[in-house]
């Protein structure tokens, strides 16, 4: 009678403990266990209207293979519990996800983005350079570029590598369409070119270097040759306001006139 009770004890306690260690780690997995935390609210919304809202937080941010699933059970157990006693925190278990978790479904090495505009050699910026998916990606799920999509930004090849130093800056290395447009491949482009200003959007080439226009406005144009102190006058009455956009305002000729 003694041992039978003493085996039902045992059994009830094995199973509270089966529970007590399945419990936190099941609801962690859980997408909708994150809602609670503050913090990341904000973060949940973004994955909601992402392309992997589909995907539950478990399939990016827990390893693939048992040991990642291991280490996340024994970081989800504690902060399971501490989350009931003292409240949500800041504190969360879930870090940037490694390339693994990516590769689980992503298999194919890309070289061209969809648009075909763009080069991006996978293979070469992820086995050659060993670099991380999120490196790239960050906006994937949890927020938007600049630009408002989940895709990777100009800037951030532009800041982190390809600043014509480390690696190459040229428009053609990266993009098939963004070339020198004909209008450029012109003789008198450079003397022409501020009259087109308006009538084209330059802005879609150029604003990606702020002081593009700016920095060559400075130099001293091949018109200003001879005697150009006083001799600038035919070219004024042409050029009217032209004259303006590299000297600032109308300040600058009333100086002297
Ligand atoms: C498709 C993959 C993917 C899914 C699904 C995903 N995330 Fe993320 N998560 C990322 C990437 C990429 C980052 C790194 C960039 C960043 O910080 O936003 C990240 C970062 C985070 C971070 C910050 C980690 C740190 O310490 O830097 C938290 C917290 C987080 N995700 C929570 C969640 C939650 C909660 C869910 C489920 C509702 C979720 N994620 C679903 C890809 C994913
Ligand atoms: C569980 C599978 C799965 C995981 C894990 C996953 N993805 Fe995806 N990913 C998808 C699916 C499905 C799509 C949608 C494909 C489509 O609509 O054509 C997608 C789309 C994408 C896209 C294109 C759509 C977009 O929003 O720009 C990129 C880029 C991408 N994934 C990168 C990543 C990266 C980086 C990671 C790791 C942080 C990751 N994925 C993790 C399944 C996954
Ligand atoms: C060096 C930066 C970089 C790294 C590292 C990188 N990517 Fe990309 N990836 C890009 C760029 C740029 C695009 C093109 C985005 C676009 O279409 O505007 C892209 C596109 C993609 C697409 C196709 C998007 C679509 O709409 O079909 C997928 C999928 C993808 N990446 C997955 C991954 C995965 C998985 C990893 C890690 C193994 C990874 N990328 C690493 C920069 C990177
Ligand atoms: C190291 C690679 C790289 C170089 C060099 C580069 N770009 Fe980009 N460019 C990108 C990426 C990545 C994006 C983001 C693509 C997206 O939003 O789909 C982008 C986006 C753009 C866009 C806006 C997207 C669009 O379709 O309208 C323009 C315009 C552009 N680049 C022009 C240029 C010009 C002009 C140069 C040369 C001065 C240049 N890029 C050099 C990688 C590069
Ligand atoms: C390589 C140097 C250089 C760059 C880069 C440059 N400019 Fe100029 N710009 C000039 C020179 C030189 C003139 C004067 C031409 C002349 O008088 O012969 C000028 C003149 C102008 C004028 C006055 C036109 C007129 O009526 O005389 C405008 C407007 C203008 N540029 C706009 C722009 C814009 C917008 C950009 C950027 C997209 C730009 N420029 C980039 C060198 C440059
Ligand atoms: C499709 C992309 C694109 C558009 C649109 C564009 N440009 Fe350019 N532009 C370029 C590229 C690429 C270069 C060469 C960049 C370099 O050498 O760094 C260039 C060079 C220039 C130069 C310097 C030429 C020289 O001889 O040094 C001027 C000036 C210029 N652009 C003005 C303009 C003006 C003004 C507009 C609008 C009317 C315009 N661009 C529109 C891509 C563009
Ligand atoms: C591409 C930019 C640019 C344009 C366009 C331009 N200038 Fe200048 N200009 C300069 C620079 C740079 C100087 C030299 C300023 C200095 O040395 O402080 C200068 C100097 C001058 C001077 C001072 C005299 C001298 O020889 O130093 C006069 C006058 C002048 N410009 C008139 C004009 C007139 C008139 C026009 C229109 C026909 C014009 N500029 C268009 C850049 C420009
Ligand atoms: C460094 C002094 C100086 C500056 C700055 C200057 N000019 Fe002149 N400008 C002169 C002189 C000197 C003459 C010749 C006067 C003469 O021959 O009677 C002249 C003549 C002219 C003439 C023909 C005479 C007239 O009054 O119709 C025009 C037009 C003219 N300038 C326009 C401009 C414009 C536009 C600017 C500003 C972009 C400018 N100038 C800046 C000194 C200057």
């Amino acid at each position: 009678m003694r041992g039978r009770r003493l085996i039902w004890v045992a059994a009830v306690i094995g199973l509270l403990l089966v529970v007590a260690v399945t419990l936190p780690v099941f609801s962690t997995l859980q997408p909708d266990y994150y809602r609670r935390y503050p913090a990341l609210v904000l973060r949940m919304d973004h994955w909601e209207i992402s392309t992997h809202s589909r995907i539950s937080c478990g399939e990016c941010h827990v390893e693939p293979g048992v040991g990642g699933f291991l280490s996340f059970a024994a970081r989800s157990i504690p902060a399971f519990y501490s989350q009931m006693v003292n409240g949500p925190d800041d504190t969360n278990l879930l870090q940037a996800p490694g390339r693994d978790a990516c590769q689980s479904c992503h298999t194919s090495y890309r070289s061209v983005a969809p648009s075909g505009d763009l080069l991006i050699p996978h293979r070469a910026h992820v086995e050659v350079l060993d670099m991380e998916c999120v490196a790239c990606h960050e906006d994937l799920v949890h927020s938007l570029n600049a630009r408002g999509f989940n895709r990777p930004e100009m800037e951030t090849c532009l800041e982190q590598c390809h600043d014509g130093d480390a690696a190459s800056n040229e428009c053609a290395d990266c993009h098939t369409r963004k070339q020198i447009p004909e209008s450029h491949e012109s003789d008198q482009w450079l003397t022409v070119h501020g009259t087109r200003a308006e009538a084209e959007d330059c802005g879609a080439c150029h604003d990606w270097t702020p002081s593009y226009c700016a920095e060559c406005h400075e130099e001293r144009p091949a018109s200003h040759i001879g005697n150009w102190k006083t001799d600038h006058a035919p070219h004024a009455r042409i050029r009217g306001d032209g004259c303006l956009v590299c000297h600032g305002g109308q300040e600058f000729c009333d100086d002297c006139h």
